[in-house]
């Protein structure tokens, strides 16, 4: 396991590149079982989900090579096995993802109910009525979802749910609705980026698909689909967690690489909180010229503020000036990380579901846990700015999806390293600041 040592008060400065982004490389590399062909995929990020997505995906005879300049290559060479196992679907829930292609290419799929984790209930029950809908023959027997269809058949499906749409469940409705046969209606989709860009992906590969970008996408089976090359787009979750870094330790900083469309809520939260912003066709400048502003939001489905980057502001307000509150709508007990900024001085509590923030002076370097892939994050941001030093142990939550954040941030002059913990069998020594 390792951790990060962070010495915060270090304002930041300079320029980074966003990656690709991970939730949306992850159902298109699932996707690419319907390929008949190579796909070859560009600007996906090296990840430790995107690694174990691939184990699945060779495991489901899908031949995965990781090329240079973060292209991945694809190729379907054994389509005989149809069970993606709960020892890796348990492990990495977008793993999922592979069901409806796999049903709709092979019309067998078994694949482990995916398992929970801290940040709230993840339920599956719209993937499985959107799946039934276009005709699948579904049960759950000892912990599997089985899925059987010789052919799937188009239908009118509705994937609203109590919190609104599902991201991944709408990945997987319109990924077998490709080869079913005759038109598809999925009302209540998902409007996140990472689905119109899985929806170009197929489009590409030869699918019959209107409506992307809208809650109402129509998809007109075909026979087959071809391998095809395809940019992933850049990762606005990531861009957010770098401009948010800048936000909580100061300086000016410019994040390239992004469709700045895709980070609108977030920069409405950035401009409200006093920061000045350069918006240009591919990247965002930010500055820290005030001190930061108390503020309160929801964090809603696209295109409201990303549940995704909830920790990260929740711990950039710990240093505004006044009272801010924070409520979660997508997973309303998304707050794990609470508790650890406490152990850095924030002043954070929760108040039935949101949880209030009282802007403190400053916050003070300690040992401190991820517990989840955005909560590390909001603990490496709140690292930034703490007095002294804080080390985050349990970072391999923070490798799912950010790619070499520790570069990143360094390159914008963060005094930050990784630490091998458990194998030397020593603990890092915290050097507690000098008395300020
Ligand atoms: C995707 O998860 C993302 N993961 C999550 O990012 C993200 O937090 C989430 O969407 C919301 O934006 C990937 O794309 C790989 P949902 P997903 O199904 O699809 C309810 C990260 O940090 N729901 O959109 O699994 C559910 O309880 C990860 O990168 C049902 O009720 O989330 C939740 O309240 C964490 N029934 C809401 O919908 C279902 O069948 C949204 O969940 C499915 C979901």
């Amino acid at each position: 396991m390792d951790a990060f040592r962070i010495v915060g008060g270090h304002p930041l400065s300079g320029t980074v590149a966003a990656s690709g982004a991970k939730n949306s490389a992850l159902p298109i590399m699932a996707a690419s079982i319907l390929a008949d062909g190579p796909v070859t995929l560009e600007g996906v990020p090296e990840l430790i989900d995107v690694d174990m997505l691939s184990r699945v995906l060779y495991r489901l005879g899908v031949h995965v090579a990781r090329g240079r300049d973060s292209r991945l290559r694809l190729e379907t060479v054994d389509g005989r096995c149809t069970t993606a196992p709960h020892r890796w679907v348990r492990r990495m829930r977008a793993s999922f993802c592979v069901l409806g292609p796999l049903l709709a290419r092979r019309g067998l799929a078994v694949v482990s109910l995916p398992g929970g984790c801290r940040i709230g209930d993840r339920p599956i029950d719209l993937h499985l009525k959107g799946l039934r809908a276009l005709g699948a023959d579904l049960r759950i027997d000892r912990g599997y979802v089985i899925a059987k269809a010789n052919r799937l058949r188009g239908s009118h499906v509705d994937m609203l749910g109590p919190s609104g749409s599902t991201v991944t469940g709408t990945a997987n409705v319109l990924s077998a609705a490709t080869l079913a046969e005759g038109r598809t209606t999925i009302t209540g989709a998902a409007l996140e980026p990472e689905i119109a860009d899985l929806g170009r992906f197929l489009i590409a590969m030869g699918a019959r698909i209107s409506g992307l970008g809208t809650s109402t996408l129509e998809i007109e089976g075909v026979d087959r689909l071809q391998g095809v090359i395809h940019r992933i787009i850049p990762d606005r979750i990531e861009a957010a967690t770098l401009l948010l870094a800048t936000a909580i330790a100061g300086g000016k900083t410019t994040v390239t690489g992004v469709q700045p469309a895709h980070l609108s809520s977030v920069l409405e939260v950035l401009q409200r909180l006093g920061m000045d912003l350069w918006i240009g066709a591919d990247y965002v400048t930010v500055e820290r010229n005030r001190p930061l502003a108390p503020a309160q939001f929801i964090a809603r489905p696209y295109p409201g503020i990303p549940t995704d980057v909830q920790a990260q502001m929740t711990a950039v307000l710990t240093l505004a000036h006044g009272e801010s509150s924070v409520c979660d709508q997508v997973f309303p007990q998304r707050f794990e990380h609470l508790a650890e900024l406490r152990r850095l001085g924030a002043a954070v509590q929760r108040e039935g579901a949101a949880a209030r923030v009282t802007g403190v002076m400053h916050l003070t370097g300690a040992e401190v846990t991820a517990s989840d892939l955005r909560a590390s994050a909001a603990l490496v941001l709140a690292g930034l700015a703490a007095r002294g030093e804080t080390v985050v142990h349990r970072i391999e939550h923070l490798d799912r999806g950010y790619e070499r954040l520790e570069q990143k941030l360094t390159q914008l002059g963060a005094r930050i390293q990784r630490i091998r913990e458990g194998r030397e069998r020593t603990q890092p020594k915290l050097r507690l600041a000098a008395s300020a």
